[in-house]
C-alpha cells in the first residue's frame, strides 16, 4: 500500500495494525519522548487547496515528531492563484523528492488522481464530498480507547450526511469494526442513493437515532458546500437537529459525544455542551496527531 486514499484500502487487521502503532506512540509521547526518529530523512508536503485547522497542523506536527521536514503549501499562497493547475502543481511537489504528499481538495477523487501521477506516497486529508479516512480512524480510536470496543456498539451520526466526507469514511470504518450504525438528517440533507453508504438505519427523526445509543457523532453543516437551501434557517435547523440536554438524556447513561470539528457552537451542540462531560471533542483532537503519526509509518511499513 503506498497511499492512505480511502477506507476502503484498510482492511481490520490494518485498522488495528494502525491503531497499535498510535497507542505505542501516545504512551511513550505521555511519558516524556517527544522525538522521535521514524521519518528522519523524509519530507512531507502539506498542499492544501481548502481550509484546514485540525488536519493541517497536526499532519505537520506529527511529521515534525518524526523528525521528517515538513512544508505548508496553501493553495490561496501558492501559483495555484497564478492558474497552475493541479497536476503541474503536484509534478513539481513531486520533483522536489517528496516523500510524502498529505493533500486536502475540494474535489472529491483529487488525491486518487494525484497518487496515480507520483511516486510519493499521497495521504487524503479530506477530498470534496468523499472521504476523509484519517477522521475515521482518530473517530475509531477515540471510541476504542474510551469504551475498550467498538464491535457491537449502537453508534448515530447525525446532520449534514449529504454533504459530509467524515460521514462516509465513519460508516465505512465503524462497520469494518463491527458497530451498528444509524444515521439521521433531514430529508433533504440525506443523499440520494443513501444505501450505498451501508449504514443499518436511516431516520429523519433526532430523537429516534439518539435513543439507547452508545455513541452519538454530530457533524458540521457544511455552509460552503450548499448550493441550494437545504433547511429554513440556521435556527429552525439547531431546533428540530440540534443536541440539548433533553436529546443528551435519551442516550445510554454512560454515552459520548463527538464531533469532527470545527463545531457551529449552538447549531449542532448546544455551546454549554461542546466541552461538557460526554464529549470528547478534544480528546479527538488529541489523538488526531497519534493516528497520523501512525499513518505515517504505516505506510513507511508497507
Ligand atoms: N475535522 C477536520 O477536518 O477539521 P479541519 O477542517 O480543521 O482540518
Amino acid at each position: 500500500m503506498k497511499d492512505l486514499l480511502s477506507i476502503n484500502q484498510l482492511s481490520q487487521e490494518d485498522v488495528l495494525s494502525i491503531y497499535q502503532i498510535a497507542k505505542d506512540y501516545k504512551k511513550r509521547y505521555k511519558n516524556g519522548e517527544k522525538k522521535f526518529t521514524d521519518l528522519r530523512g523524509y519530507s512531507v508536503l502539506l498542499p492544501f487547496f481548502e481550509n484546514s485547522t485540525r488536519t493541517r497542523t497536526s499532519f505537520e506536527l506529527a511529521g515534525k515528531i518524526l523528525s521528517a521536514d515538513t512544508i505548508n503549501i496553501s493553495s490561496s499562497q501558492s501559483s495555484v492563484k497564478k492558474g497552475e493547475n493541479l497536476y503541474d502543481t503536484i509534478k513539481t511537489l513531486e520533483a522536489m523528492n517528496s516523500d510524502f504528499i498529505v493533500i486536502r481538495h475540494y474535489m472529491s477523487g483529487a488525491p486518487h488522481i494525484v497518487a496515480k501521477e507520483v511516486k510519493s506516497r499521497v495521504i487524503n486529508a479530506g477530498d470534496g464530498m468523499n472521504e476523509h479516512p484519517s477522521q475515521a480512524l482518530l473517530d475509531g480510536f477515540t471510541i476504542l480507547e474510551k469504551k475498550g470496543k467498538v464491535e457491537g456498539l449502537k453508534i448515530a451520526i447525525i446532520g449534514d450526511i449529504m454533504h459530509s466526507r467524515v460521514a462516509r469514511s465513519d460508516v465505512k470504518l465503524f462497520k469494518k469494526l463491527g458497530a451498528h450504525i444509524t444515521i439521521c438528517a433531514p430529508i433533504t440533507m440525506i443523499p440520494r442513493h443513501v444505501e450505498t453508504l451501508q449504514a443499518d438505519y436511516i431516520t429523519t427523526d433526532i430523537e429516534d437515532a439518539l435513543k439507547d445509543k452508545d455513541v452519538a457523532i454530530f457533524l458540521r453543516i457544511q455552509l460552503e458546500r450548499q448550493s441550494k437551501v437545504f433547511f429554513t434557517s440556521l435556527n429552525e435547523y439547531s431546533i428540530k437537529y440540534g443536541l440539548n440536554q433533553k436529546r443528551l438524556d435519551l442516550l445510554k447513561e454512560d454515552a459520548i459525544i463527538m464531533h469532527p470539528g470545527p463545531v457551529n457552537r449552538g447549531i449542532e451542540i448546544q455551546s454549554e455542551l461542546v466541552y461538557g462531560d460526554r464529549s470528547l471533542i478534544l480528546d479527538q483532537v488529541e489523538n488526531g496527531l497519534f493516528i497520523r503519526m501512525a499513518i505515517y509509518k504505516f505506510l513507511l511499513e508497507n
